[in-house]
This record gives structure tokens, sequence and C-alpha cells, in this order.
């Protein structure tokens, strides 16, 4: 529940509010530095600098919604994600670290073949699509998601970061045409009864679950992507930290040749990358410490 805050003089000094403020030190640095609009590190060079009425409301409000539980990144309106500022609103999934998994995968999977085709389904802010479109000027990159909402936030982010992808409303593949060397996609994936959820309340909740066992969207990505994967192509998913055994199943089921479980940073099961007969950079092009096993279908498609 929000603490009243202390009586503060009209003008008072960053410094006597940031030792009122009950948040944590960092936190309250990095709101009193958005309610004034400056960078925070003016903040520490400048202590002693006089905050006016406007911006000291400003900061009472982001305080109070803070102690609320509002995440920090929706407060600021950013989230870093790959070294950029991605915007965020509470109509996004904020950008997690554990996603970077799938971009560095994927830039390894694209390394050295120029003007691949990549598909990124649930795009969100954009910030997957994005970061490949940011390291990677050559590819040419489709990026789809249902909300509308969602979609608008991705085209600010394109704008905001100099990048241009094809945004496309879309429930998964519906209206894709033509083929992808790669598919991309960090779906909702938390079974609707799990105790996290209600830790995560803040966010759309279309963007985490899908009201089931927390496969149906991976299922259908991975059911799909068959049809849409050029000869050699690749999926590469996101999944729970006990969905590994399930999303390679259903690679198997799928026709994948190749099923690979890769390990976040915490040594969690992660993502799972399928690859589709005559892959040319498949698991084996991954050789690093996170990548782990690898299962192999006894009969690939076609
Ligand atoms: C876990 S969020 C991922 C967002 C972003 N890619 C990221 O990694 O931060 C899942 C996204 O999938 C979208 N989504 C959910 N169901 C969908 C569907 N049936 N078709 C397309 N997008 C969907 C949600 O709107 C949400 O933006």
């Amino acid at each position: 529940m929000a603490q009243p805050q202390p009586c503060l003089p009209a003008l008072a000094s960053a410094h006597a509010l940031l030792r009122a403020c009950p948040l944590a030190p960092k936190e309250a640095r990095a709101l009193l530095a958005h309610a004034l609009e400056v960078p925070a590190e003016r903040l520490i060079a400048h202590p002693e600098s006089r905050v006016d009425q406007r911006a000291q409301e400003a900061f009472s409000h982001l305080v109070s919604e803070r102690q609320r539980g509002t995440p920090m990144a929706y407060l600021l309106g950013v989230q870093e994600f790959y070294g950029h500022r991605v915007r965020v609103t509470p109509e996004v999934l904020i950008p997690r670290p554990d996603t970077e998994l799938l971009v560095e995968t994927a830039l390894h999977l694209l390394r050295g073949r120029a003007g691949m085709r990549v598909l990124d389904l649930g795009t969100g802010s954009g910030c997957i699509g994005i970061a490949l479109a940011l390291a990677r000027p050559d590819l040419w990159i489709v990026a789809c998601d249902r909300s509308p909402a969602a979609l608008r936030v991705a085209q600010e982010n394109c704008g905001r970061l100099g990048v241009s992808l094809q945004l496309v409303a879309a429930q998964w593949y519906a209206p894709m045409r033509g083929h992808f060397d790669l598919i991309i996609s960090n779906p909702p994936y938390i079974a609707a009864g799990d105790r996290h959820l209600a830790d995560l309340s803040f966010e759309p909740r279309a963007a985490l679950t899908d009201e089931a066992d927390g496969l149906t969207a991976l299922r259908t990505i991975i059911a799909g992507a068959g049809e849409r994967l050029s000869r050699g192509g690749q999926l590469l998913v996101e999944h729970g930290y006990d969905q590994g055994p399930a999303v390679r199943a259903m690679m198997l089921e799928y026709g994948f040749a190749q099923a690979t479980t890769l390990r976040d940073l915490a040594g969690q099961e992660r993502a799972c990358l399928g690859a589709r007969r005559g892959a040319s950079r498949g698991a084996a092009a991954l050789a690093s410490s996170r990548v782990a096993e690898p299962m192999r279908a006894r009969e690939g498609p076609d």
C-alpha cells in the first residue's frame, strides 16, 4: 500500500527527496530523473539540484505506483534489450534477458548467410526482430502479433531505433505467404494454473499464458512451421524451464530432423532449435556450452 510522502517544500533538493523516498536508492533515482526528464547520472553529479512542484508531484505518483508493484519498465517506458532501449507500455510484455538467447542464437545461425528471410512470431514490443535487424540490416524480417496495440508499440520502436520490419496483424501463420529461412518465437508458454502468473499481473495476460497447459501456442507454432520453412530452414522457440522434453518431442513429432535444447545463463533449459533436413547450419554450428541435449528423429521430413 502506498505510504504518504512527507511534506516537502515547494522547491526541494533532489537529495532531500531521495533521502525521504521509501524505495531502493537506484529505483528512486531513476524515477526522480524520469520525473525531471534528465539522465539519472545528473542526479548523482548534482544531488543539490532543485525539484519544482510539478516534478515532485510526478515523482510522488511514480513512487506510489512502484509501491503498488508496477514494474519499473512500465513506469520509465523503456527496457534495455540486447543493448537497445526498447519502448514498452502495459500492452506489451517487458522483454527479458532470457530472450536475448534467441537473438544471440539466431545471429550465430545466420552468420555469413546474406539476405535470409526471418519470421518473428508474437513480436510484442518488436524486441527480437528489431535486435536482429540492427545487427543484420541485410535480413528480410516479418514480425507478427495478434495484438494491434502491441504492433503499434513495435512500430514505434522501429521508428525510434531506425529499422524497418514488415509488421503484420496475424494469428501466428494465418496470412503468411512464402517461405522463411528462420522462424523465431517467444510465445505465451506459462500454464494457466502456474503460480508465477500472480507475480506478473501488470503484464498482458495474453502475452504470458495460453490459458491451458502452456504448450498450446508452442504446438501451433511447431506444427505449422514445416509449411512455412524453406528447405533447410530452422525453427527457434523459447519455452519454460520445465518444457524442454515436451518441446523436443513435439519437434520430432512434427517432422523436424533434429531438436536441440539451449540453456539460459542460469543453466535452465530455455529454448529449442529445430532443424529441417538439409539445414546448412544446425546444432553442430552452435558449438557453445549453452547447447545441450540434441535429439534426432529416426526419420526426418521429405
Ligand atoms: C511472450 S510475448 C513475447 C513478446 C516479445 N516477442 C518478447 O520476446 O518480449 C508473446 C506475444 O505473442 C502474442 N500472441 C499471443 N497469441 C498470439 C497469436 N495467436 N497470434 C499471434 N501473436 C500472439 C502476444 O500478443 C505477445 O505479444
